[in-house]
């Protein structure tokens, strides 16, 4: 299949991505799978209310289908057409979405007959989120309905940030990749779940534990009793080069040719002495940071290095979704650190990383 790029361009005067919109409405009406930006990952969408066109979301991405789908809505009226919400948790959601919505947050909540079990893995849950992504939302708003979308990558691959990414991963699978540019979080939303005023997070992300908080108590984290296959499957966003975490890349001791390469967070590089180096931040902006994490990690894995050796960054806020992602990438390696070596101090939630883990391995 040939896979077609459009740009995304905004057209003045009638005030829309006409071109991209109009070829990407099209595909999307005939249950095909096409690349669409959003404000966090690039994702692969589809129809969410077409079982046939949501199949082809798992084949392209050879995704196993015990792993559920985020559906995006076009709108807050939505929300109930696809999740059913109890009257003592309506308030509680409500405020959520109202400060978060549209946004970088997803809610899992219980699931409406409407949404296809393929969406959900059978799951009695239903992962909602709306994208705050102008031309995702000018997309969705004249489909008028809800897209399945996961991040459009190869599964248990980096997440693609930029419409290039997406091309290397999926290229001569899908039709159309929407191209407007790098995306402005570039780590997948947070995920969580809400009971009785407890918020859970299911998976960190641009919405931090430190904003949720001001919400309601920020609970443990439990797999959800479907998705329990652990090590059965390749690690999460995964380099093809070995990833290790250290603290400071100044004190990590070299050996002569084996070729490193360097995710820098420390100010002082030191850039002799390997063979490539990626800062996150000059300025060690974590939005900087984690808006070039999945790039910078892409072009060391290009470079056919030995190892890749990854400083963390501080475990706060925006930090630690970061952390989550690296700590994950370097899981299947041989290299990694154990995540016991964390203190406890700068990282709250190191003691439910083992169970946190469960679920976010399967993305
Ligand atoms: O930012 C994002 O969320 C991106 C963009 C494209 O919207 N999407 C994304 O989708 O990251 P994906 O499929 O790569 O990750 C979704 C995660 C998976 O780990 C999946 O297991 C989890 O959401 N998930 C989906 N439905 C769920 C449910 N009902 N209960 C628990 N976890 C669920
Ligand atoms: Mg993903």
């Amino acid at each position: 299949m040939k896979t077609e790029t459009v740009a995304a361009i905004y057209d003045r005067r009638r005030r829309s991505q006409t071109a991209a919109t109009e070829r990407a409405v099209q595909l999307l009406r005939k249950g095909e799978v096409i690349a669409l930006p959003t404000e966090t990952v690039y994702g692969l969408a589809a129809d969410a209310l077409n079982p046939v066109a949501v199949a082809k979301i798992f084949e392209v991405k050879e995704r196993p289908r015990f792993d559920p789908l985020i559906v995006h809505l076009p709108g807050e009226n939505w929300l109930e057409r696809v999740a059913k919400i109890d009257n003592r948790s309506r308030a509680h959601i409500k405020k959520l979405i109202a400060q978060f919505w549209p946004g970088p947050l997803t809610l899992v909540l219980d699931r409406q007959p409407i949404v296809p079990e393929i969406v959900t893995a059978g799951l009695d849950t239903v992962a909602v989120r709306m994208s705050s992504h102008p031309v995702f939302a000018e997309i969705i708003s004249a489909l008028e309905k809800p897209l399945a979308a996961p991040s459009a990558n190869q599964f248990g691959r980096i997440s693609p940030t930029t419409a290039q990414d997406v091309f290397d991963e999926l290229g001569g699978r899908i039709p159309l990749i929407v191209d407007a540019g790098p995306t402005t979080h570039g780590i997948e939303s947070t995920i969580i779940a809400v009971h009785d005023g407890k918020i859970d997070i299911l998976r960190r992300g641009p919405v931090t534990a430190e904003q949720l908080a001001g919400f309601g108590k920020i609970g443990i984290v439990m797999a959800p009793k479907r998705i329990t296959a652990p090590g059965q499957l390749p690690s999460h966003y995964a380099p093809k080069t070995p990833l290790r975490l250290i603290d400071n890349a100044e004190s990590f001791p070299l050996v002569k040719n084996h070729r490193v390469g360097l995710l820098a967070w420390n100010a002082s590089i030191p850039e002799k002495r390997f063979a490539a180096v990626r800062p996150l931040s000059h300025r060690q902006d974590l939005r900087e940071a984690a808006a070039k994490l999945f790039r910078c990690l892409r072009e060391l894995d290009e470079l056919d290095l030995d190892l890749i050796v990854a400083e963390r960054v501080p475990a706060q806020g925006l930090g630690a979704a970061i952390l989550d992602r690296l700590e994950r990438a370097s899981h299947d390696s041989d290299t990694s650190v154990p995540s016991g070596e964390v203190p406890e101090m700068t990282n709250p939630f190191s003691f439910i990383r083992s169970r946190y883990f469960i679920l976010n391995s399967y993305r």
